[in-house]
């Protein structure tokens, strides 16, 4: 039987990095901010499309702030690439890929200047953001157990701000343009 106390990790230790430089899970991080870095960048491409294509004022405003907010994510992972000793790089990743090009079948299968269109656009913009938000919570995590603080921090930080939109999204649905996308033929 295996003893788990003996892999625990130290912790209260006075040095923040106790992770081993070469470690599998230090590894797993690097690639998967890697592929972060390279979802932050797609989407600020997709959220120019879909600030176009969105019918109310309301929904573009909230696209446009979140294309700013956006490029600061992408700063923020540049930074913690840097408190890591490593290259900020992107790697392809095919999830955000598929989750993006749903948002553009969404625009092209519903009218323009409709409200239904901004209903199933905020759907499509929701899977984006927990998509982010299920990575940076994960990421955080690992941060934290391999002693990064200010790597945490600074995911941290993104984190709520996907977590804001998400529900700023969610408000713009309920409030107004779900009810009158249902009044649409
Ligand atoms: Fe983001
Ligand atoms: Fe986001």
């Amino acid at each position: 039987m295996s003893d788990p106390a003996k892999k625990t990790t130290p912790t209260g230790t006075a040095n923040n990095e106790h992770e081993n430089e070469n470690s599998n899970l230090r590894k797993f991080f690097i690639s998967a901010l890697k592929d972060i870095y390279f979802a932050e960048n797609a989407i600020i491409e997709a959220l120019d499309k879909m600030q176009e294509a969105a019918t109310t004022e309301e929904l573009k405003d909230a696209f446009e702030d979140h294309q700013l907010q956006t490029k600061k994510h992408v700063s923020r992972l540049e930074k913690v690439f840097k408190l890591l000793d490593e290259k900020p790089e992107k790697k392809e990743c095919e999830a955000i890929k598929g989750i993006i090009k749903e948002g553009e079948e969404v625009i092209k299968s519903t009218e323009d200047g409709s409200m239904t269109r901004d209903a199933a656009l905020i759907i499509a913009a929701q899977k984006v953001e927990h998509y982010e938000i299920a990575t940076y919570g994960g990421l955080v995590q690992l941060a934290l157990t391999m002693g990064h603080d200010k790597a945490a921090d600074l995911l941290e930080e993104t984190l709520q701000e996907e977590e804001d939109t998400d529900y700023h999204l969610t408000e713009i649905a309920e409030t107004s343009i779900n009810f009158e996308a249902e009044q649409e033929d």
